[in-house]
């Protein structure tokens, strides 16, 4: 997504701008600009490259702008090509105030209809530019800004956090929040406005966040806050938490094989926070022990890997607590019909706690009176403040676009919280559920030396061979269908290779016809015997027709090693836990693969980490 940055203060603009956006490049990253109000001729200097962010700041050091207001944004642009004259900061038509956003005005082709129709005159195919014209049109005729805000947010339909910066005002910055996630960090003497806390860098020890539909008059001194009606709000500040602000590769060639490394530490963090818990669990999860106990269904919410990780914990809650368990794809579950149920828990899982689709069926869910539970790794997420209660994961900052140690820490809490239902609702003895968590510690250490023992083939091997084919099939069953899916995921997002994960026991019922010795089908086998001699047939199938099998499979499974090109064998585990287990090989794989193809890895091409927008 794009990300919004601003400053305040006592400091230069540009420098404090250009490295919070540069935190948050991994929102979005086609083009960027920045704008501020020049301390010698007082009026608005600006400067816009496309392509990566380090365009911009070439341009900045060729040609300075001086300036202690500011503004500043990375674009992954959705209305208009990525280009000079599409990227933010957009301009009224006089160029005396300005403005970066993300989000989506939905309206926008009506209003800009009605704004040309007066007259404005209009420089990019953007849906944002509407926003500064509307103000402009609005601040004209009620010389208030603060009027002016209220009347624009009255027209603007969507999402939107966006900041304005006006010449006539230059001692401060207007911030708007509707859906999509805006924060204010205080300094001394100095405030950062941005999408998100990364943006603030170790410069400040303090954030508030913007409640929804809000704005704020910030300046270096003072926050002035409103509601969409015009009532003051208080901003609440809160200490940021350094871990958040100090993400870096710690001599990792890129972000995401620090965190496939970080896997294990993760996974045991995760744990030990569930279970400091205690009995505060019920209260902190927003839904009591006796209601637990009542529950009928559970439905899980997510997107992409967090859906994954939903698919997976499907196995869990039904197997475990005995729990009727879906997951949904929220974008999906948002146009369904709805029907109500007193007796659902309905679990919203989301890595940011800012994805769009994911924050709009938790509106709807709550509108209705179901309880949500969050699981998310960030505690200061809208998630968490829009839910009944939550879970943490400990996955700590996870900065590369695909998803790693937030999916297994996903995994872990989701397992570790239907161990503790089941515990709850009597369906396990107490060391059963302590056996329980001691045994996703060693899934964490079979991921670790999963990772250890494969590497070197698969950095020197296997990976540059693997880098040659164009399609992939991944086939699992049960719990290693869904964790198919995320491979598929994985070898997409990072590799730019087409892969399809089908449920190997629908492999007959068309994928079959694709299967040739230029199409490798990976299959994830399963530790249940039954379950594994279903999986060792359809592999049998695929080598008929020479197709080339990698396979990922457990000890003592020799015929499917046998029949496989390459075999990734693991301990023996509970199939629950076995998708951990692969892990942690599955992502380097990809990993390898993607880097043997050159690929940028940690900011794929088209993607965004935090998709704030529907
Ligand atoms: C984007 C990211 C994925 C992530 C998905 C859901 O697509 O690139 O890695 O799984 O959003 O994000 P969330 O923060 O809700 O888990």
């Amino acid at each position: 997504m794009c990300s919004v940055v601003g400053y305040v203060g006592h400091r230069q603009s540009c420098s404090l701008i250009l490295d919070g956006l540069s935190r948050l490049e991994y929102r979005g990253y086609d083009s960027s600009g920045f704008a501020c109000i020049d301390t010698q001729t007082r009026h608005l200097g600006c400067t816009k490259a496309v392509g990566r962010l380090s365009n911009l700041v070439q341009l900045l050091q060729k040609e300075p702008i001086n300036g202690n207001v500011g503004i500043g944004h990375t674009r992954w642009s959705t209305h208009g090509i990525p280009s000079e004259r599409n990227a933010h900061p957009h301009f009224d038509c006089h160029k005396k105030m300005a403005v970066v956003h993300n989000g989506i005005i939905e309206n926008y082709q009506i209003l800009k209809a009605a704004l040309q129709g007066e007259g404005h005159l209009f420089s990019s195919d953007t849906d944002t530019e509407v926003i500064v014209h509307v103000f402009e049109q609005e601040y004209a005729q009620t010389e208030s800004a603060k009027e002016a805000v209220l009347r624009t947010v009255e027209q603007l339909q969507g999402a939107y956090a966006c900041v304005l910066i006006l010449e006539d005002q230059p001692d401060k910055l207007i911030g708007i929040r509707k859906s999509s996630p805006l924060c204010v960090g205080r300094g001394k003497n100095e405030m950062f406005i941005a999408s998100d806390v990364l943006a603030f860098s170790g410069q400040v020890e303090e954030v508030a966040f913007f409640p929804q539909e809000t704005f704020a008059f910030v300046a270096a001194d003072a926050v002035e806050a409103y509601d969409f009606l015009g009532n003051p709000v208080s901003l609440f500040f809160e200490k940021l938490d350094a871990l958040w602000i100090t993400a870096e590769k710690e001599g990792h060639e890129h972000f995401m094989l620090k965190e496939i490394y970080e896997q294990k530490s993760a996974i045991y963090k995760t744990v030990a926070s569930c279970s400091s818990l205690g009995a505060s669990l019920w209260e902190k999860s927003g839904i009591s022990s006796d209601a637990m106990k009542a529950i009928k269904r559970i439905k899980i919410i997510g997107c992409g890997t967090s859906w994954h990780a939903g698919r997976i914990a499907e196995f869990f809650f039904e197997e475990t607590t005995g729990i009727s368990t879906t997951a949904a794809l929220a974008s999906e579950f948002r146009y369904r019909t709805f029907f109500p149920e007193s007796d659902t828990l309905y679990i919203a899982i989301s890595q940011s706690g800012e994805t769009a689709d994911t924050l709009e069926v938790v509106r709807m869910l709550r509108q209705h009176g179901q309880t949500v539970l969050a699981l998310t790794n960030v505690a200061s997420s809208t998630l968490v403040r829009e839910c009944g209660g939550f879970l943490l994961t400990q996955a700590g900052p996870e900065m590369a676009v695909a998803s790693t140690k937030a999916f297994t820490t996903q995994i872990a809490a989701l397992y570790w919280l239907s161990q503790r239902i089941a515990y709850e609702r009597g369906k396990i003895t107490q060391e059963a559920f302590e056996h329980a968590q001691d045994a996703l510690l060693v899934a964490g250490e079979f991921l670790e030396n999963g990772i250890d023992s494969y590497k070197h083939q698969i950095f020197e091997k296997l990976a540059s061979f693997y880098a040659n084919f164009e399609t992939f099939i991944f086939l699992g069953r049960h719990i290693s269908y869904p964790f198919a899916l995320e491979a598929a995921l994985k070898l997409k997002e990072i590799a730019y290779v087409f892969s399809q994960a089908y449920p190997a026991g629908e492999l007959k019922h068309g994928p079959l016809a694709l299967v040739d010795d230029q199409t490798p089908v990976c299959i994830f086998s399963h530790p249940d015997p039954a379950i594994y001699q279903k999986i060792l047939s359809n592999a049998q199938e695929v080598a008929s027709r020479k197709g080339r099998i990698l396979s990922f499979s457990f000890e003592g499974q020799k015929e499917l090693q046998t029949l496989s090109e390459h075999s990734f064998i693991f301990p023996t585990i509970h199939p629950h836990l076995s998708v951990i287990a692969m892990t942690g090989v599955m992502q380097i794989l990809m990993y390898a693969i993607a880097k043997a193809r050159g690929c940028e890895i940690d900011r794929p091409r088209n993607l965004a980490k935090s998709v704030t927008v529907e």
